[in-house]
């Protein structure tokens, strides 16, 4: 009997929906008048054998049903997970962290997409690569001094004839591109990783982007080398912007050269410049045409076509253009470097 008195009031308890429902139950139930304080007065009335035992029933019951009723106003108060007290639509909903792009994404992105306005088609190459890809087809034989330009990370396993490593640079990319096309024109944009066995500092890293070129045609001179890396460095860096071509040697291209851009920040006015140091230029990359042996290998008539190839790199570029000052933040992984962006 106390049971089933119990298991309703607890039923009730559950269907009050505010605070005055609450009271409402509380003076039904444990009030002066309630149910249970009934009980409680009635026990002196019973037969001595069963009012000890009904007497305890009775405040269990009680006890239990003055806990539920504090549950119940905790949660009623607390807006809590009570009956339909549960859901305000009104309150703003929980913010979910939004994502973004990697800083080196988005700057391969601002630079392929200057190369595709101006007619490259962008594609990619392996990132391990065969020794002959990566140094010999581009005029760098085994002993050749020119390959201390690039450390090189060099795996386990080799092919039937020779040794594969981690490209040092996007460079093999030219050759593969002319070896399956028989016939130039010729002009694509071959964005990708790289790897140096270097020690890393501020400016240098084990593994970095790069962004090579590659144009042949009949008739390419210097002239369109100039012209295209002008209008790259005018997209990326302003319409004001001026570049430098100087004498540099690489085996693949002759002649070759290194291209700056006049700096964007002071114009070349201040001593301490913070990106140019007060030279007034950056050096961006390095570039030339391609060397005729290499267009002859290719299968092409070196007296009929000619082109031009760069390699720049992209996180040296991104860090002129965020401001970033030690190339290690980029793959360092850490959130609080990568939020910024
Ligand atoms: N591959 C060269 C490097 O990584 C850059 C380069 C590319 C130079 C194409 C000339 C022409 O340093």
């Amino acid at each position: 009997m106390i049971k089933t008195s119990l298991d309703q009031a607890k039923q009730r308890l559950e269907l009050a929906q505010n605070s005055d429902d609450l009271e409402a139950w509380r003076l039904e139930v444990l009030g002066r008048q309630g149910s249970v304080t009934a009980m409680m007065r009635g026990i002196g009335e019973l037969p001595p054998e069963i009012r000890k035992e009904f007497g305890k029933q009775v405040n269990l019951a009680r006890k239990q049903l003055e806990s539920a009723y504090e549950d119940a106003t905790a949660n009623i108060n607390t807006g809590g997970n009570h009956s339909s007290d549960v859901l305000d639509v009104t309150l703003p909903g929980t913010p979910t962290l939004r994502g973004g792009l990697h800083p080196i994404t988005v700057v391969r992105r601002q630079i392929l997409d200057v190369f595709t306005r101006l007619g490259f088609t962008t594609v990619e190459g392996p990132e391990v690569e065969q020794d002959s890809y990566n140094f010999g087809k581009l005029r760098i034989p085994a002993d050749h001094p020119a390959r201390d330009m690039w450390d090189t990370f060099w795996l386990n396993e080799q092919t039937s004839d020779e040794k594969l490593l981690l490209r040092t640079h996007t460079s093999p990319m030219q050759i593969r591109y002319m070896e399956a096309h028989p016939t130039p024109p010729i002009r694509i944009a071959v964005p990708g990783r790289c790897y140096r066995y270097e020690a890393t500092d501020a400016t240098h890293e084990w593994m970095l982007e790069q962004v090579e070129l590659l144009a042949i045609d009949k008739g390419i001179t210097l002239a369109n080398l100039k012209g295209t890396l002008q209008e790259w460095a005018r997209q990326m860096f302003g319409a004001k912007r001026k570049i430098m071509m100087r004498h540099s040697y690489f085996p693949f291209v002759e002649p070759g050269v290194e291209v700056a851009i006049d700096c964007f920040k002071c114009d070349g006015s201040e001593r301490d410049c913070g990106i140019c140091r007060g030279s007034g230029w950056l050096e961006l990359l390095g570039a030339g045409m391609v060397h005729p042996d290499i267009i002859r290998d290719a299968g092409y008539d070196p007296t009929i076509y000619t082109g031009f190839a760069a390699g720049m790199g992209v996180e040296r570029i991104a860090m002129v253009l965020q401001g970033v000052t030690d190339i290690r933040h980029y793959h360092s992984n850490r959130f609080s470097f990568l939020s910024q962006f």
